[in-house]
């Protein structure tokens, strides 16, 4: 299977708008080693044809002109994305779908029903492309059960619960429910590599742990270094662990999981701008990669 990573940046991606933190700042300056970053997505395909993208960010429109398999080719309006899996209802996920509100038929949209709900209620864009094209929406089991997209031959899901945040717009907002965050294992049904994908992670429960040894390669929350990261520089007194996202850095934190598995590559995603990983010169970086952790860049290609 072939994965392409669309979008390695958290919600706001790097640099931020409205952000003037360390990270931010030299970045625009140019004095910053290392890149730019949009927001959380990627596309995952088995024949290099069908692609199944995984999150729709509201950077899309420039993720998708960077890479020609997702391009029209065979009609006049025309895409190389098959179906929609949505992770999570948090806005850096799902605003891209209204980008993509030209396409010709319904999209084949696969989300939990937690997530359904939000995109029904709190935020409710599933309802506004109702007035275009519509949705299709087939629901994702929260019970570990694998399934197919028919258009994506060559690919089997299976989605894994996990504890997270739903976001501040949920009904389930203070009292989340199974469903509201998941991880997807995807396994190539031809060579059998699988990967586990898990872009915000709150908690690594013993099931999460079993995917992550089992899988050839994972692809997991990479927010903050630390927890309270964000207070550092004054932006923010909430803490990664208060957003879903468990830090890499603390006893407990992800790097110390992700230490103790032989088997799988290990590359971080879904990056906030405030993290000193996003900096390759940095001590921080220096340990992951003593540790063989990759962190993933827009236009990363991974084959599996
Ligand atoms: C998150 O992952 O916690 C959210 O995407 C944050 C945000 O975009 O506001
Ligand atoms: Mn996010
Ligand atoms: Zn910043």
């Amino acid at each position: 299977m072939h994965i392409r990573i669309l979008g390695s940046g958290a919600g706001g991606g790097f640099p931020q708008w409205n952000c003037n933190c360390n990270n931010c700042r030299r970045i625009r300056e140019g004095n910053f080693n290392g890149t730019a970053r949009t927001q959380s997505s990627i596309a995952i395909s088995s024949d290099n044809e069908h692609w199944v993208l995984f999150n729709a960010s509201p950077d899309i429109r420039a993720q998708l002109e960077s890479f020609p398999p997702l391009q029209p080719g065979r009609a006049v309006r025309d895409t190389g994305i098959c179906a929609i899996v949505i992770v999570d209802a948090q806005i850096d996920h799902t605003t891209g779908l209204l980008m993509l509100r030209e396409h010709t038929e319904p999209w084949d949209i696969y989300c939990t029903e937690a997530v359904k709900d939000d995109l029904s209620t709190g935020f409710p864009i599933f309802n506004i492309l109702e007035h275009f094209r519509g949705v299709n929406w087939h629901k994702v089991n929260t019970d570990q059960s694998s399934f197919e997209i028919p258009q994506a031959k060559g690919l089997r899901f299976t989605a894994v619960p996990l504890k997270s945040e739903a976001p501040p717009y949920s009904p389930h907002r203070h009292n989340t429910v199974p469903g509201d965050n998941i991880g997807m294992k995807i396994e190539d049904t031809n060579t059998g590599k699988t990967l586990f994908y898990a872009p915000g992670l709150g908690v690594i429960e013993s099931h999460v742990k079993d995917y992550m040894e089992n899988a050839d390669c994972i692809l997991v929350d990479g927010t903050m270094w630390t927890n309270d990261e964000m207070s550092h520089e004054g932006i923010s007194d909430k803490l990664a662990s208060e957003m879903g996202h468990l830090d890499q850095s603390s006893k407990g934190g992800i790097m110390e999981t992700l230490n103790s598995l032989s088997k799988p590559r290990k590359i971080l995603i879904h990056i906030n701008n405030t993290n000193p990983i996003l900096d390759e010169s940095t001590p921080e970086r220096a340990t992951l990669d003593a540790a063989n952790i990759e962190v993933s860049y827009d236009g990363m290609d991974i084959h599996l």
